[in-house]
């Protein structure tokens, strides 16, 4: 069976960042033929076009990572109402020079999750709307707009009882989503 390669974009570079947790477990609630890899963000430069030419070592990581992809999964708190700059400094980095987007046709879920009980709902529909325009194909149901609850992650970093069910449901949905979405996808 053929391994389904997710690249996972974590919005927070925070040492004990609930996105990157949140992104760590919903991992192991996959079937064995997907493997998920977080990509670096913090070492990226801010994009400029002028580097477009002679884009950095990080960067062309970063696409090339992308570009061997069957899938991508985007994990991401919600800053002032919106996603963090580290997040769309990554996707702008991929989706340039023009015309050579990494990014289009690979399908992608969002998670998110908030100390707050809007759950990260407006960066997600930001995000939302920036993958739109990248012809990235994104799962739309069930949304997760997560909060960040005493019990939704147990002592030993996975899903609590109260939130195992909802994130087992989320990934079925997603696989479905990918396994839909493979015509040559990874290139
Ligand atoms: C936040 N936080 C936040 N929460 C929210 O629900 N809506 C928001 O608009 C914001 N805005 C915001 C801006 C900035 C600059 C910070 C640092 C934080 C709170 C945020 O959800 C909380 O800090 C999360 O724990 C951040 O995610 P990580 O780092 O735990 O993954």
């Amino acid at each position: 069976m053929k391994t389904l390669n997710i690249s996972v974009f974590v919005g927070s570079l925070r040492r004990d960042s609930l996105n990157r947790k949140l992104a760590t477990a919903v991992a192991h609630l996959a079937p064995p033929d997907f493997s998920f890899s977080q990509v670096g963000m913090d070492d990226l430069p801010l994009y400029n076009q002028d580097d477009d030419g002679h884009q950095a070592a990080s960067v062309l990581r970063l696409r090339k990572q992308v570009k061997s992809s069957d899938g991508l999964l985007f994990v991401t708190p919600e800053y002032n109402r919106s996603i963090p700059g580290v997040l769309k400094n990554a996707i702008d980095h991929g989706s340039r020079p023009y015309g050579q987007s990494v990014w289009r046709g690979k399908p992608a879920g969002l998670l998110g999750i908030s100390v707050g009980v809007v759950g990260t709902a407006v960066a997600q529909q930001h995000l939302r709307n920036i993958l739109a325009y990248l012809d990235i194909p994104t799962l739309g149901q069930p949304e997760a707009f997560l909060h960040a609850h005493e019990a939704f992650f147990g002592t030993d970093g996975q899903f609590g009882p109260a939130s195992l069910a909802f994130m087992q449901g989320w990934m079925g949905e997603y696989v479905t989503w990918v396994r839909k979405h493979q015509t040559g996808v990874a290139s």
